[in-house]
Order: C-alpha cells, then sequence, then structure tokens
C-alpha cells in the first residue's frame, strides 16, 4: 500500500521527469499502432478523456505517456469525491487531485468534475451528521470548498451522481441520505449551490443504464427525461448530463430507435450531453482474447454509430484506459470456462489491454469519432 506521502513523491518525480516521461515499451507499441483518440474527436469538434487515478499515472510511464497522447480531457476516478476528500471530518486530502490538475495544466487537458454529491462517494460521518442535523450548509461547505479550490480547471462537474431509481426510489428518485433529509428537491438546491461557487461551469447530471431496450432501462430513460422536463421548468441551473455508458454483453442488442429519441429529447431542452463512462461489461468470457475484443469493439461500434448522429453530443469519455485498471470483475453468473484460455480476469471492455497494446475497440473509437464510419 502506497502511503500518501510516497504516493505524491512518486507522482511529483514524475512530473519532475520530462513531462510526457518514457514510454514503456508496450506503450509505445501501442503509440506507433494508433492515432490519438483526442485528436479524432476534435476533427468533429468532440473531445476524447477518460477516468484516470493519479497515483497509477504515477507508477506507471507509460500509461501516463499514452493518457496524455490519446485525452483532452480527465475524469477523477475516485479521488475527487467527497469520501476521498474529506474521509476524517475536516482533515483534507487535495493532493491526488491537484496533481492531475497539475498534468492537465502542463499538457493542455481540461479537467471532469466527478463528483460533487453521490451518496456511495459521501463519507460516514457527513451521511451521520446529515441526518443528525439536517443541515444544508454541511453540502455547500463541501461545495464550495471544492468548486472554489478547482474553479478554473474543472469545466464540467457532475453536481449529482445517480439521482435515478425507478425500483426502489420515491417518484422515481432514488432514496438516498440526501432525499431523506431534504426531499426531492435536494436536486435543484445542489444545482443552485453549485452555480453560486461555479458561475461558468457545465453543470450537470450524471446517471446510468439509459441504453438497452428492456422494461427498466425504459423507465429510467422515461423518468430522467421527466426530471430534466421539470428542472429546465423551473429555470434550475442545469446545462448537461452525462449518460454513464457501461454497455453489457447480457443487455442485448443495441437500438438506435430506443436510444436516438432519448438522445434528442434531452439536446432539445437545451442540454448538452457527454458518455461519461463508457466501458463493455462481458458475460461470455469463454471465447479466444480476440474473439472477445471483437465483440466489445461490436458493442462500442453500435453505441457510437448511434449516440454520434446526435449535436448534443459533446464528448466520449471511458472509464479507464486499460483493462488492467478496470473496475469490472467477472461476476457470479457470467460464463466462464478455464480450461482453454485460463483465468478470463481482467474484463477486456476498454480501449488498451493490460499490457497497454490498443485494441479493436481503440480502432472502433478512432474511426467513429473522427467521423470515418468504416
Ligand atoms: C467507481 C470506481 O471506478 C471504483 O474504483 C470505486 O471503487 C467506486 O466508484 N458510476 C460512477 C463512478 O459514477 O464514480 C463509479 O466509479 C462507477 C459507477
Amino acid at each position: 500500500m502506497l502511503t500518501r506521502r510516497a504516493f505524491s513523491a512518486s507522482l511529483l518525480g514524475t512530473l519532475l521527469a520530462p513531462m510526457v516521461p518514457q514510454a514503456s515499451p508496450a506503450a509505445t507499441e501501442a503509440s506507433q499502432a494508433t492515432g490519438s483518440l483526442h485528436q479524432a474527436a476534435r476533427t468533429t469538434g468532440r473531445f476524447f478523456g477518460s477516468a484516470v487515478r493519479s497515483d497509477q499515472l504515477a507508477s506507471e510511464g507509460g500509461l501516463l505517456a499514452e493518457v496524455v497522447r490519446q485525452c483532452g480531457m480527465l475524469t477523477p476516478e475516485i479521488h475527487l469525491k467527497w469520501n476521498s476528500i474529506e474521509h476524517k471530518q475536516g482533515q483534507y486530502w487535495f493532493e491526488p487531485v491537484d496533481e492531475l490538475v497539475q498534468i492537465c495544466r502542463l499538457n493542455g487537458l481540461a479537467l471532469h468534475g466527478h463528483t460533487l454529491l453521490w451518496e456511495q462517494g459521501t463519507p460516514a460521518w457527513a451521511l451521520r451528521a446529515l441526518r443528525r442535523k439536517k443541515d444544508w450548509a454541511l453540502i455547500e461547505n463541501h461545495f464550495a470548498r471544492v468548486l472554489t479550490r478547482y474553479k478554473g480547471d474543472a469545466l464540467r462537474w457532475d453536481v449529482v451522481n445517480e439521482p435515478i431509481d425507478t425500483q426502489s426510489g420515491r417518484k422515481n428518485l432514488r432514496r438516498n441520505t440526501f432525499h431523506q433529509v431534504f426531499g426531492a428537491s435536494y436536486i435543484e438546491r445542489a444545482l443552485h449551490t453549485a452555480r453560486a461557487y461555479a458561475p461558468d461551469a457545465v453543470l450537470m447530471l450524471n446517471d446510468y443504464s439509459f441504453e438497452y431496450d428492456n422494461p427498466v432501462d425504459a423507465d429510467r430513460r422515461k423518468a430522467f427525461l421527466q426530471l430534466l422536463e421539470r428542472l429546465k421548468a423551473d429555470g434550475v441551473p442545469l446545462d448537461g448530463v452525462g449518460v454513464q455508458a457501461h454497455l453489457d454483453l447480457g443487455k442485448g442488442p443495441l437500438k438506435r430507435t430506443v436510444i436516438a429519441p432519448f438522445l434528442r429529447e434531452i439536446g432539445q431542452l437545451g442540454l448538452e450531453i457527454v458518455v461519461t463512462e463508457l466501458d463493455v461489461k462481458e458475460r461470455d468470457y469463454r471465447a479466444s482474447p480476440s474473439v472477445r475484443d471483437s465483440r466489445v469493439a461490436n458493442e462500442v461500434a453500435a453505441y457510437l454509430d448511434i449516440v454520434l448522429d446526435e449535436p448534443a453530443v459533446k464528448g466520449v469519455v471511458t472509464w479507464g484506459m486499460s483493462d488492467r485498471h478496470s473496475w469490472l470483475k467477472v461476476e457470479p453468473g457470467d460464463r466462464t470456462n478455464t480450461r482453454k484460455y485460463g483465468n478470463p480476469a481482467p474484463n477486456r471492455g476498454l480501449p488498451y489491454d493490460a499490457r497497454m497494446r490498443a485494441k479493436p475497440m481503440h480502432n472502433v473509437l478512432e474511426q467513429r469519432l473522427s467521423g470515418r464510419n468504416v
């Protein structure tokens, strides 16, 4: 386990070395074979980015070099969440985010503010204090601290993360601590509070499971649109939405007739859309790596062919670059056969494999982002 001090010192070392550090042989291999996804996206007026962790960038020079080459935007995967910033009340840990900000500034990248309010990303002390005191100042102080510190660096903010729950929510809103303490209006209150401290940022709601043709996703799309319509009608400062796009090979084919009208309605509300957390969960791990990679690439191609036809979609962000760091695990119920290909992990749903070699998903991203759909 890297201590905080060792972690900071190691990243500092990396930063003080040549800014784009020596690429590892694997990364060089990838670099020669592939173009930059952000450059591809720029040709069609969009951006490409990835979720990253500064501790991983610090210890893997090849990863850092490739991230800087491929991305125009970085999302802190965990370190901007409240439970990382202030795990213990009053003790702040900004370094990992500050280090990402440094990487962004030095290389001309933007930062995505992920995320201000998410129950799963809230420290236990804050959840307890909110229930006990019912005091919005707890939230306002957190927003003020983070928004002020990263003003000018974070262009967009996921102000509220994952507010929708059509299965056990109340009127389709998740019964999280914020809802229980402040009622359904916690969402507009969060957006107003964010606007007070980030007058120029794009303020967003970010949520998942909008992609597939099944009753749960259909309800979620409807509930999300209703929420967005209500917020816009009430003049709440909401500028955009994040669709996470954790694609899933077990959920059936992606359909234009399902996804396109949903995105179009969001666009018609005057909101911009970012694909914020793209990756692909495999369900059948029994095939060869190359077969698995082509299934993943085909799913991403099908998705991008639909979403990139929508002008409201401003950028695509993958939830990590390399399978080595994927948050997706092989789950009970997934189909595996370890006899032929051994351990199926990691899941292969990101643009690079665990050794930083670009995969077909990278080619698909590059083609689609540059508008070459062949
Ligand atoms: C996940 C990270 O990838 C994990 O490392 C962490 O343990 C939990 O959070 N939706 C989100 C992201 O908005 O913040 C989540 O990230 C993945 C699901």
